[in-house]
């Protein structure tokens, strides 16, 4: 049975993939230092599996103590690498804290597993900024960053590319991610937002349950059909079932040892879709009120997902109103749960 060490596993999306590494046979290592996450998280995981996974928590920023950790976990076969900081807002605010810590782990995990690896990378649409055309292929240029948080990503990107260009025992692919929201079926694990959510899922359901005001539309004057911003959603099950499909083609033959894919729907859904999309499957009513735009949002950016049909076999199975469903059963597993 191979062994996956997956850093941030202790995440949102980490969480997920932990579970669906589980229902593929898999032995999972976590390590995650808690920054943006929660340890009760490895007991939902163990509720759900009834597995728990072996943790190590430790700072990946610390290289020795990565050494130190690769060196007593040689059986481990592949790696998927969610740990970072991803507050695009707090980014600009403090951009050396997102450039060392972003950098630093994934050079650190790099270094310490130069043997024969397969790595999986969590990366972001955001690398594209706003597409000139949609949907937005893996070939598309990589836009200047928005924000540190965006560049960091494009940063590791390019390490990941220079260090399989020069290394054919490492095999990478990365995932560009598109917007995951929703939460596994049975509500016990979900995203857990520090502070005031600054995405628009885990607000409408905190304004629903009663824990967050009115939800502020951030413009409805773009060119879109019904003027407000158009994303492309995908049910976080569905994302963590990618990175199992990339961890098996990663076994396969490759047409290089580093691989980009778009991991979305192909579908783009506005701001008021969403939030409509919201109302009629939970019947939860929403209050909500036109703002103005958001400073360093696009207009729009939806994936060409082709390429993970074709060559990981993975397509998105789950749609938005599931999605909205199972945020809102989170939110309220939450409510009378509370971490
Ligand atoms: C979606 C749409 C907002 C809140 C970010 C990161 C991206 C990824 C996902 C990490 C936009 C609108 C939002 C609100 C609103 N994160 N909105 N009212 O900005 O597309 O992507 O999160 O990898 O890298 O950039 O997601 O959920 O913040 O916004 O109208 O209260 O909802 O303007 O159009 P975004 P989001």
């Amino acid at each position: 049975m191979e062994k996956i060490l997956v850093t941030g596993g202790a995440g949102y999306i980490g969480s997920h993939t932990v579970v669906e590494l589980y229902n593929a046979g898999y032995e999972v290592v976590i390590i995650d230092d808690f920054s943006n996450s929660d340890p009760k998280i490895l007991t939902q995981i163990e509720k759900i599996t009834a597995k728990r996974p072996e943790l190590v928590q430790l700072d990946l920023c610390n290289e020795a103590a990565v050494q130190a950790f690769a060196a007593d976990h040689r059986d481990i076969t592949g790696i998927i690498h969610f740990a970072a900081f991803k507050a695009v807002g707090e980014s600009v605010q403090q951009p050396l804290k997102y450039y060392r810590n972003n950098l630093f782990s994934l050079v650190n995990i790099l270094n310490a597993f130069n043997h024969h690896i397969k790595l999986v990378f969590s990366s972001s649409c955001t690398v594209y900024g706003q597409p000139t055309e949609l949907p937005v292929t893996e070939a598309a240029p990589v836009q200047s960053a928005e924000s540190p948080y965006g560049n960091t990503k494009q940063i590791s990107e390019e390490i990941l590319r220079d260090s399989c260009a020069v290394n054919p025992l490492l095999k990478v692919i990365t995932l560009r991610y598109f917007n995951p929201v929703g939460a596994h079926s049975s509500a016990l694990i979900g995203e857990l937002p520090i502070g005031v959510p600054q995405n628009l899922v885990p607000f409408i359901t905190q304004s629903a349950i009663g824990k967050r005001g009115q939800i502020t539309v951030f413009g409805d004057d773009y060119r879109t059909p019904d003027g407000s911003a158009i994303r492309d959603y995908i049910h976080v099950v569905d994302l963590a079932k990618a990175h199992v499909a990339a961890l098996k083609k990663l076994d396969s033959e490759m047409a290089s040892n580093y691989e980009i894919f778009n991991i979305g729907t192909g579908k783009g859904s506005s701001v008021l879709e969403i939030i409509h999309a919201f109302e009629n499957s939970t019947g939860q009513k929403l209050n909500y009120v036109i703002g103005p735009r958001r400073e360093g949002d696009v207009e729009q950016v939806y994936g060409d997902v082709s390429k993970a049909a074709r060559e990981l076999g993975w397509k998105a199975a789950l749609g938005v109103d599931e999605m909205m469903r199972s945020a809102w059963k989170w939110e309220k597993y939450l409510k009378a749960n509370p971490f």
